[in-house]
């Protein structure tokens, strides 16, 4: 398999919040949130990966660490076969753009779009910003002048791809790119992913917290449940036949036409401080057994889908 990143048990941990003086001063332990634990994983070479889970899941940290922006605390990092330090940083980013959920804060509204779209460059090429714009649906003529804040959001989020493929990236890291958008502008949003993606033969990583958006364009579906990895494999088999609790109750949950809001899984999502014991997801899982508080499920190939589950073992 052509691979473009391949993780291997890759941990993130945060510190929980700035340690005081006073509590440096009583040697009071640092106390750390447990974003990433033991992630293994590779993305293929021009395919689209859906990274899904609820809010808290660990999925902008898997972006950032592929973006650069944030460095593992633990294990390793291979980008096109060849394993990443901080030095590599630099000739990476070249390679990869991301896109920020809410492109208002993520873009300065106080810079022209071609302005803002000659800052990946590093300088004003007209044929790449005009080629970007145009890949997007926009007139280059139309809103070279114009700043975001003379833009709707749905333009702005165009803006924002279209300044995220300039550069001819192999990889886009689409980081809830449609979560703040309605309906119909995500599904223009999510046509246009698409089209750039066959156009410029990309990579993408999509993290969503909707599962029912990865099946627009996702080839691979990616689960994770409070920083742990719990299914991983083809769109289709996952779709149609999740095998994970944690996967079927988002997929039951997704929106129907008469409740537009995503129902969550019951319960909540347990702390990354203290992660529960055995499986994580034993708190909230309907089919709880003994073992599942008590041991932790290691990830199995079934039938061509990597799953982290008792049930069936
Ligand atoms: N810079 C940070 N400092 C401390 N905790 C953080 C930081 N960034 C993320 N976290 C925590 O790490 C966990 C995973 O966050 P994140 O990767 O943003 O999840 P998601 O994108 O799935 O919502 C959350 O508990 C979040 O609060
Ligand atoms: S291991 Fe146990 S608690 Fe975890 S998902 Fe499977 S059945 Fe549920
Ligand atoms: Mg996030």
């Amino acid at each position: 398999m052509n691979e473009i990143y391949r993780f291997e048990s890759v941990k993130k941990y945060y510190l929980a919040s700035r340690r005081g003086l006073l509590e440096m001063a009583l040697r009071k332990k640092p106390v750390y949130v447990h974003a990433l634990e033991d992630f293994s994983f590779s993305l293929e070479t021009g395919k689209v990966t859906a990274m899904v889970g609820e809010s808290g899941s660990g999925k902008t940290t898997i972006g950032k660490i592929m973006a650069t922006i944030e460095n593992p605390t633990s294990g390793s990092v291979y980008f096109k076969g060849t394993k990443v330090s901080s030095k590599d940083y630099p000739r990476i980013r070249k390679d990869l753009s991301m896109v920020f959920q809410n492109p208002a804060t993520s873009l300065n509204p106080r810079m022209r779009i071609s302005e803002l779209m000659s800052e990946p460059l590093g300088n004003f090429d007209k044929d790449k910003v005009e080629e970007s714009l145009q890949s997007v649906g926009l007139s280059f003529d139309e809103v070279r002048n114009k700043q975001p804040k003379e833009l709707s959001g749905g333009q702005i989020q165009r803006i924002a791809i279209a300044r995220a493929l300039v550069k001819h990236p192999d990889l886009i890291i689409l980081d809830e790119p449609t979560s703040a958008l309605d309906e119909s502008m995500q599904a223009q949003i999510l046509n246009i992913l698409i089209d750039i993606q066959e156009q410029f033969h990309l990579t993408y990583i999509f993290i969503t917290h909707n599962i029912s958006v990865a099946k627009y364009l996702a080839d691979t579906i990616s689960v994770l449940y409070a920083g742990k990895l719990v299914e991983n494999g083809p769109a289709q088999k996952i779709l149609s036949a999740p095998q994970h609790p944690y996967t079927q109750l988002l997929i039951k949950s997704v929106p129907t036409v008469s409740s537009r809001e995503i129902s969550a899984p019951t319960g909540d999502v347990p702390s990354l401080i203290n992660p529960p014991t055995g499986c994580r997801f034993h708190t909230r899982c309907p089919f709880v057994m003994e073992k599942c508080r008590q041991e932790e499920p290691p990830l199995v190939v079934r039938d061509e889908v990597e799953v982290a589950c008792w049930l069936d073992a």
